[in-house]
C-alpha cells in the first residue's frame, strides 16, 4: 500500500504552531484515527514537502520525530511506513474468522473453484477490452450489456428450454443480486407475503425479509415442493433441483404451480442456480419457458465458473422490466461491463458449454463415488436429490439431532450443514452434503470419517 498523493493531508496550523508541529499533528492523528494504516508507505520527504509547498527539513523533521514516537518506521534508503501501532481506528472490528478449515468440507454452497477455466477467462477479458470501442468504458446499458443478454437468450433456449427475449434480461451480480432485484420489485408494486421453501437457503429468506416482504414457508417433500395452500404474491422454487434437500419439482407439481400463479397472477420465481449439473437421462426444461410471463427465471455462473465472477441474470417477464431497469439502477448504476462480454464471449465460442461438459463428468464421478461410499460407511441410511447438482441429502433416523451431529461432525474435522439448519418449521433431519470442495480421490476418507463422528 502506497500512498504518494497527499491531498487528503491538510495542514491547519494552530496559532503559534510552528509548521512542522502541524504537520507532525496531522499525520499523527491519521495514523491513530485509522486514516493511514499500518503499512500504508508515505511520500518520501521531498516528495512531501514539494506537495505542501515547504521545506524539506519541515517534512524530514516530522518524520523522524513520528519515528521516535513509533507512530512510523523508517528504513535506510526507503520511504517511511506506517508501523502497527492501537489506533483508535474508525473502522469497525472485523468479524471474527471462521472456524478453521476442516479436513474434509461437505460445504454445499460452492463448486469446486479449482475448476475454473482462468486461462480461458484471461483470455476472452483480454479480448473484451482489446476490442472494445470507447463507449465500452462509459456507463453501459443497465440491463446489461446486450452481447452476454443476447448469447444467454441463445443458451437459455437451446440448453434450459428458457423462452428469453434480450430486452427483458437484468444482468445482476449474481442469483443474490437478482432475488433482491425482485424482492424490491415486489415490495415497489404493493406485494406482501412471498412464499419460500421451508428448507431454503437462510439468505434468501432474509432477502425477503428485508424487503419489507412477510416470509411464509412451504413443505417440500420428494416432489419438490408441495402447491397446495400457497398463498400470496409470488413464490420462490428451485424446481430443477431443490435446495437443500434437491428434490426435483415433479410434472404434476410443475403444472399445478403454473395453473396456480396464472390464476392467482402470482410471480413464480424460478432459482435456476444449479441446473446444468445434471447426471440423468431425463431433461427437466426451467419452468420459464412453459409460462415465460408469470415466471421471473434467475440464473448464475456462481456453479458453473465460480461465485467469485458474481454474475448472474434475471429474466423477467414484460411488464416487470421497467421497474427492474430502475432499481437496478439505485442498487448499483449497473453491472461492470468487462466480465460480461467475458462471459458472452464464453458462450458464443462454446467454450462455455465445452468447460460445462467437462466438470459435469468430474462432478458426475465425484457423486457416483459419494452414493458408493455413504452405501459402504453408512449403510441403511437413504441418499436424495443425486439427480442433478453439487450436494445430495442424507437422511437421518426421526428422532436423531443433525445439528448435534454435524457439530460432532466438525470437532473430527469434517464440515457439513445439517438439514435443519436450513429450516423454518419443517420437520426433517439430515445432513446437506456438497461434493463441490472434496476432490474425488478424497471422498472415501471423507465419508468414512464422517461415519466414524457419527458413531
Ligand atoms: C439455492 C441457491 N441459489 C443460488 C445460489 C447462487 O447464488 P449466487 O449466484 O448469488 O452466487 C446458490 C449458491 O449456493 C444457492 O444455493
Amino acid at each position: 500500500m502506497a500512498t504518494d498523493d497527499a491531498s487528503w493531508l491538510h495542514l491547519d496550523r494552530r496559532p503559534h504552531e510552528t509548521l512542522r508541529a502541524a504537520l507532525e499533528r496531522a499525520l499523527r492523528e491519521a495514523i491513530a484515527g485509522g486514516v493511514l494504516r499500518a503499512g500504508t508507505r508515505l511520500p518520501s520527504s521531498r516528495g512531501l514537502a514539494d506537495r505542501l509547498g515547504v521545506s524539506r527539513g519541515v517534512t524530514s523533521e516530522a518524520y523522524a520525530r513520528l519515528v521516535g514516537q513509533g507512530f512510523l518506521e523508517a528504513r535506510a534508503r526507503a520511504v517511511p511506513v506506517v508501523a502497527e501501532v492501537g489506533t483508535a481506528s474508525r473502522h469497525p472490528a472485523r468479524a471474527p474468522e471462521p472456524l478453521g478449515r476442516p479436513r474434509f468440507d461437505f460445504t454445499a454452497t460452492t463448486p469446486d473453484v479449482a475448476l475454473f477455466p482462468a486461462s480461458r477467462w484471461v483470455a476472452a477479458l483480454r479480448g473484451a477490452i482489446a476490442q472494445a470501442p470507447p463507449r465500452s468504458f462509459d456507463y453501459g446499458d443497465l440491463r446489461g450489456e446486450v452481447q452476454l443478454r443476447e448469447a444467454l437468450a441463445d443458451y437459455l433456449g437451446r440448453v434450459r428450454g428458457a423462452a428469453v427475449d434480450p430486452a427483458f434480461v437484468v444482468i445482476v451480480q449474481g442469483a443474490a443480486q437478482g432475488l433482491d432485484l425482485l424482492a424490491r420489485v415486489l415490495a415497489a408494486r404493493g406485494a406482501r407475503r412471498v412464499v419460500l421453501n421451508d428448507p431454503g437457503l437462510p439468505s434468501q429468506w432474509d432477502r425477503f425479509a428485508e424487503a419489507g416482504l412477510e416470509v411464509a414457508g412451504q413443505p417440500v417433500d420428494g416432489d419438490g415442493m408441495q402447491v397446495d395452500g400457497l398463498r400470496g404474491e409470488a413464490v420462490l422454487t428451485t424446481p430443477a433441483h431443490q435446495f437443500p434437500t434437491g428434490a426435483v419439482l415433479s410434472g404434476p407439481r410443475r403444472r399445478a404451480l403454473l395453473a396456480w400463479g396464472r390464476a392467482e397472477d402470482s410471480l413464480l420465481i424460478e432459482d435456476d442456480y444449479d441446473a446444468e449439473f445434471r447426471y440423468g437421462q431425463e431433461s427437466v426444461r426451467a419452468l420459464q419457458g412453459l409460462g415465460p410471463e408469470h415466471v421471473a427465471y434467475v440464473g448464475t455462473a456462481s456453479k458453473t465458473l465460480s461465485p467469485a465472477l458474481r454474475i448472474g441474470w434475471v429474466v423477467l417477464p414484460a411488464r416487470l422490466v421497467d421497474e427492474a431497469v430502475r432499481l437496478k439502477n439505485l442498487l448499483d448504476a449497473g453491472s461492470p461491463t468487462f466480465p460480461q462480454l467475458a462471459l458472452a464471449s464464453l458462450i458464443r465460442s462454446g467454450d462455455y458449454e465445452r468447460h460445462l461438459r467437462r466438470v459435469r463428468a468430474v462432478y458426475r464421478h465425484r457423486r457416483d463415488r459419494l452414493i458408493q461410499a455413504l452405501a459402504t460407511h453408512l449403510p441403511g441410511l437413504p441418499v436424495e436429490g443425486i439427480a442433478a447438482g453439487m450436494h445430495v441429502l442424507l437422511r437421518l433416523p426421526p428422532g436423531v439431532d443433525d445439528g448435534a451431529a454435524a457439530a460432532r461432525a466438525e470437532r473430527a474435522g469434517v464440515r457439513v450443514a445439517a438439514l435443519s439448519a436450513f429450516a423454518r418449521a419443517a420437520p426433517g433431519r439430515g445432513l446437506v452434503l456438497g461434493f463441490g470442495r472434496i476432490p474425488e480421490e478424497h471422498v472415501e476418507a471423507a465419508v468414512a470419517a464422517l461415519a466414524a463422528a457419527l458413531s
